[in-house]
């Protein structure tokens, strides 16, 4: 079954506080980062935190992920050799513009598996794509490793690297954010979305987390606890939602044993994407543990 992935919260991994606020918050997938939310003068402190953080905490259900830094930073092997024996979920792994990235991530995990007696394959990975050569070679990363779940949508860093300048409507970025959505569902990945910035407009985060899963996007990236609760509620169906697509698939399973492909429901057309689009709907609110 799809694992939910609605919120991705980020939590600067030197900072021994938040992580434990964090472990406790409920979100889907908690990223305890070594990356850019921690200054470089603290890397080994984020590395030596999350080691230790890791076999103690209860992280309850969330999924316990690490993001380290770039590959070819020169710093991804000191994060993966500290952190690998405290056996996280998965690694997010930054600023990937090619599939040999993550390969290399892959088999370092490979070896580490091998070397504890872990079962072959179950750290997972999950790329971010936030830089022009990232989204030109969607087509090679979004294929290139079996332990690959997820592509993440690094908006702000895209912005930096192409020149960009954000805005709130966002059209500057929109080729990339439905690129990423796109190549994630032609290889059976799920997407999430962009950082909302303005910690203080929640309406802002629901609206464009809203957009988000509209365009098919399975979660959002957060940063801070205020936003776990709308992005969680925004990405789940509503019971509105859930109670609609249950009626269009039982009439459509009812319709094709008469021999029908395509009828009326409440003075709409049904046929085959629209029970699709209802079977996502149920697949989502089954994941959210909306339903059974
Ligand atoms: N995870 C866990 N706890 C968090 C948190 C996070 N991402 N962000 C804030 N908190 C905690 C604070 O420690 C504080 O706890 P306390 O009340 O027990 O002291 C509480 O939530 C309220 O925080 P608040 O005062 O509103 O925010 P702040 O000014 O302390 O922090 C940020 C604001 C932006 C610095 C902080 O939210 C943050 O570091 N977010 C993550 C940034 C990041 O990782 N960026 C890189 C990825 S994009
Ligand atoms: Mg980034």
């Amino acid at each position: 079954m799809l694992r939910s992935r609605r919120a991705l919260l980020y939590v600067p991994g030197d900072n021994l506080h938040m992580v434990e606020k964090a472990a406790a918050l409920g979100a889907d997938c908690v990223c305890l980062d070594i990356e850019d939310g921690v200054a470089f003068n603290r890397k080994a402190d984020a590395r030596a935190t999350i080691a230790g953080v890791l076999p103690r905490l209860n992280f309850g259900r969330s999924e316990r992920l690490v993001r380290i830094n770039p590959v070819g930073s020169g710093l991804e092997l000191e994060d993966l050799n500290a952190v690998l024996p405290a056996h996280p979920d998965g690694f997010v792994i930054p600023k990937v513009h090619s599939a040999e990235q993550v390969q290399w991530v892959s088999a370092r995990l490979a070896e580490a598996e091998k070397t504890y007696g872990w079962p072959s394959g179950e750290i997972i990975l999950i790329a971010l794509i936030e830089s022009a050569r990232g989204v030109v070679n969607l087509k090679e990363i979004a294929g290139s490793d079996p332990r690959l779940q997820a592509l993440v949508f690094g908006a702000e860093d895209l912005a930096g690297d192409i020149g960009a300048v954000r805005t709130r409507p966002g059209w500057e970025i929109f080729y990339a954010r439905s690129a990423i959505v796109t190549y994630a569902a032609a290889f059976g990945l799920q997407a999430i979305d962009m950082v909302w910035m303005d910690l203080h407009d929640l309406d802002g985060l629901r609206a464009e987390s809203q957009q988000g899963a509209q365009m098919a996007y399975s979660g959002k990236q957060v940063i801070h606890p205020n936003q776990v609760e709308p992005v969680h509620a925004a990405f789940a169906p509503s019971d509105e939602a859930i109670a609609q697509a249950k009626r269009v698939v039982d009439a459509a399973a009812q319709q094709q044993e008469a021999g029908k492909g395509a009828f009326a429901l409440d003075g709409k057309m049904v046929d085959m994407p629209v029970v699709k689009a209802a079977e996502w709907v149920l697949a989502r609110a089954r994941a959210a543990g909306k339903l059974e």
